[in-house]
């Protein structure tokens, strides 16, 4: 229930709203999208997505702004990633027009769960896409079913702001060849392991490093890495890290700001040369990182953080652009005339 919401409490996780969409492909071509209020799912017990794997997920934000619009941010990058986790899936690609189309529905259809302007809140959008044709042979299923529902949430990382991560040394993510370049639900169950450890160890997450080599850095369980040091925005450049599509933007807006931007193998003896570090993705914004530990070494790097740091400008120019505040010049923001 709505009423029951206390909208600047809200951490990561799921409420109840009224409705979902949903899509299903049947004999070769999907269906029309359909509004249903149930939460749950039937499905066949053979269905490829319990059994091997077939499904594959996005994430993104509806905002409720300070002129009272609600504007999503880049929705069409969401789409065609989606797109091409379900090709390196072999799922059957859902149609870019039809998920956006399908975002600005259920977001419509929720608006009331759309938290208000200064919550600290927004209205997470989670589609995701199922093999649910039967199938006991390990091969790509028939039947696929597209669903987008919505939950509204504040911020990702518990805590103050800031978040302390450890240097993973004994786990991967993905493998050099693997999925870590797709939004693949597989992904995040094979970082599970990893991630209560380090929680148990009292850290907010791991920093993983690149599967083959483990020379470099490469992403965060559920965020990209950036790290800032002489004027410069460094990322690093790997194809196990899932294509981030706000550090794609902090990238134009760091170069904007006077930043000069490397997208570059970020090898693991860097990390003290960083002034500030930080977490950027759909759920975690920019989450800057005050220090990351490394148990092999038992050595901690330690960032500068607050709000007289790049980190925090950049982190204000991204939201000024979601919240409608800043100008929108490279046009990624969409705003949903249907909602007052
Ligand atoms: N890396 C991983 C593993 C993620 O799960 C996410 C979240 O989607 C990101 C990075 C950030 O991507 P985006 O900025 O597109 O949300
Ligand atoms: C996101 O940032 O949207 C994510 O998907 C990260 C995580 C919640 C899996």
């Amino acid at each position: 229930m709505k009423e029951n919401l206390d909208w600047a409490k809200l951490g990561f996780s799921y409420h109840k709203t009224p409705y979902n969409i949903r899509c299903y492909y049947r004999n070769g071509k999907w269906g029309e999208l359909e509004i249903h209020s149930d939460e749950t799912i039937p499905m066949h017990m053979a269905a490829s997505c319990l059994h091997y794997g077939q499904e594959a997920f996005e994430g993104l934000k509806a905002y409720r702004c300070k002129d009272g619009k609600v504007r999503l941010f880049r929705v069409d990058e969401n789409a065609k990633r989606m797109a091409s986790s379900s090709e390196y899936l072999q799922m059957a690609v859902f149609p870019v027009e039809r998920f956006i189309e399908a975002v600005h529905k259920v977001v419509e259809l929720n608006a009331e769960y759309i938290p208000p302007y200064e919550s600290g809140a927004s209205l997470y959008i989670r589609p995701l896409l199922i093999g649910t044709g039967a199938q006991v042979g390990v091969k790509p299923a028939d039947e696929y079913l597209f669903v987008v529902f919505v939950t509204p949430v504040g911020p990702y990382f518990k805590g103050d702001g800031e978040i302390t991560m450890c240097l993973e040394r004994k786990y991967d993510r993905a493998a050099p060849h693997g999925t870590g370049h797709i939004k693949a639900g597989g992904n995040y169950g094979a970082s599970l392991t990893a991630y209560v450890e380090s929680h148990d160890k009292g850290f907010d997450g791991v920093l993983y490093l690149d599967p083959k080599e483990k020379k470099y850095i490469d992403e965060v369980g559920a965020a990209n890495f950036f790290g800032i040091k002489d004027g410069k925005y460094v990322t690093p450049d790997s194809p196990s890290i899932l294509p981030s599509i706000t550090n794609k933007s902090l990238c134009t807006i760091a170069g904007d700001m006077g930043l000069t931007v490397e997208r570059r193998h970020v090898p693991l003896e860097e990390l003290s040369t960083f002034e500030e570090a930080g977490a950027c993705g759909t759920a975690a914004v920019i989450t800057p990182i005050n220090n990351i530990y490394d148990p092999e070494e038992d050595k901690t790097y330690r960032f500068k953080t607050g709000d007289d740091t790049w980190s925090h400008k950049l982190y204000r120019r991204l939201v000024d652009i979601q919240y409608g505040q800043a100008e929108d010049k490279f046009g990624w923001v969409t705003v949903l005339d249907s909602i007052r």
